[in-house]
């Protein structure tokens, strides 16, 4: 009998998802000891690291995990620490018998990988990209985003992972495992998480040059773990500098999003960040506009960025069999940008919101289309 409801007890801790590797603690072997005597349960887990920032919530949702067995009244958890080599095997367990250092988001993988470039910086490049994450997360997908804006990173502020003195959240590590911080939803890595030291503002300047910036954006592909993800969204820096290169010969078979906004001399530039892309073997899957005109309340369309450059862009980099889309226009939006400052995305604060619409719609369109190799170019080496 006590068996029986020690099993049950069991069954239910098994079940409890750990908050930062989102699986189950059974399946992630951290269930240790259950005895039950009487109505009381003592419930032995062990954790991956000492001062697991998760502690709390694990020894929490354990708690009620085992109270909620019927017949169970009181629970008394013990929590321990995993040994190195407990760790050793879950850190393999969850690599899912890769090798360390190998990148995961290689062209057989089955994650949909998304670089969102743009010509020119201050274009909300990366406003959008938070903002599609999350809206490709409430439809569902699991997604992941990394910052490739070394230098420039916004990501974090934008999607509110901001601890209490101001800077990003710092990362927990499982010996070589890096885990991404996950907001609303969107699992999120950023050089920002790696520049806490004591002292440090929270601008923390990157000062680095190419092969550091390499093997920054090499490291967040292969030691971060995102666990399987429908999509992987990557927030590029603008331009075609080093890191566009890079993220070009990483994942040659990536889609990339080319932001603009509607004027002319911001469509040029966004042209060539297109075709750069497209020289590395990159599939450009799509053309959004941003800052277009707003609709003011009397009714008149305030354009303060002319208008057209989406549909410049769209039609110069489609090629023959190869249409670019022009995925949407987002619209310029006080929301938008307020929601930026706060940490918290227009499209779930403010669903009705017009740019709120037009960026859902966008994800709408990337949600649908599988990840294919229809209408990829030819690798060349980029000459820029
Ligand atoms: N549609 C929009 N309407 C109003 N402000 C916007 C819009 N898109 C972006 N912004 C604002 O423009 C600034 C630059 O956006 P950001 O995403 O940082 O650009 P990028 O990543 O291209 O440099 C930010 O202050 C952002 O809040
Ligand atoms: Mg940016």
């Amino acid at each position: 009998m006590t068996v029986d409801l020690a099993e049950r007890v069991r069954a239910a801790v098994a079940a409890v998802t750990d908050p930062e590797l989102r699986r189950p603690l059974g399946e992630l072997d951290m269930v240790r000891d259950i005895d039950v005597h009487g109505t009381t349960a003592a419930v032995g887990i062990a954790l991956t690291i000492v001062g697991c920032p998760a502690a709390d919530r694990i020894e929490r949702d354990v708690r009620d995990a085992a109270a909620s067995v019927a017949g169970i009244d009181a629970v008394d958890v013990r929590v321990g620490v995993m040994s190195p080599d407990e760790r050793k095997a879950l850190t393999e367990k969850l690599r899912g018998g890769r090798a360390k250092r190998e990148m995961p988001f290689g062209p057989d993988s089955l994650t949909r990988v998304i670089a969102v470039t743009s010509g020119k910086g201050g274009v909300g490049k990366s406003t959008l990209t938070a903002n599609l994450a999350v809206a490709l997360a409430a439809r569902g997908l699991r997604v992941g985003l990394v910052d490739a804006d070394v230098h420039g990173f916004s990501i974090p502020g934008l999607l509110g992972l901001i601890d209490a003195d101001g800077l990003p959240p710092a990362p927990t590590r499982i010996d070589d495992l890096i885990l991404p911080p996950v907001a609303y939803g969107v699992k999120v890595i950023s050089i920002g998480m790696f520049l806490r030291r004591p002292g440090a503002d929270a601008a923390g300047a990157v000062a680095w040059r190419g092969p550091m910036l390499h093997r920054t954006v090499q490291q967040f592909l292969t030691d971060v773990f995102f666990g399987d993800l429908d999509v992987l969204l990557l927030d590029m820096p603008p331009g075609t500098g080093d890191v566009a290169i890079s993220v070009g010969q990483l994942l040659p078979h990536a889609d990339v999003l080319v932001v603009t906004t509607p004027q002319a001399a911001a469509s040029e530039v966004a042209v060539r960040s297109g075709t750069v892309a497209r020289q590395t073997g990159q599939r450009v899957i799509g053309v959004v506009e941003n800052m277009s005109a707003m609709t003011l309340p009397d009714g008149t369309a305030l354009d303060l960025f002319g208008s057209g450059g989406g549909e410049a862009v769209a039609r110069a980099l489609s090629t023959e069999g190869d249409d670019v889309p022009l995925l949407a226009s987002v619209p310029l939006s006080p929301a938008l940008r307020g929601g930026g400052d706060e940490g918290r995305p227009v499209v779930l604060t403010s669903p009705d919101d017009p740019a709120s619409r037009a960026i859902d719609a966008a994800a709408a369109v990337l949600a649908r289309n599988p990840r294919g190799l229809a209408g990829r170019a030819l690798r060349v080496t980029p000459s820029v």
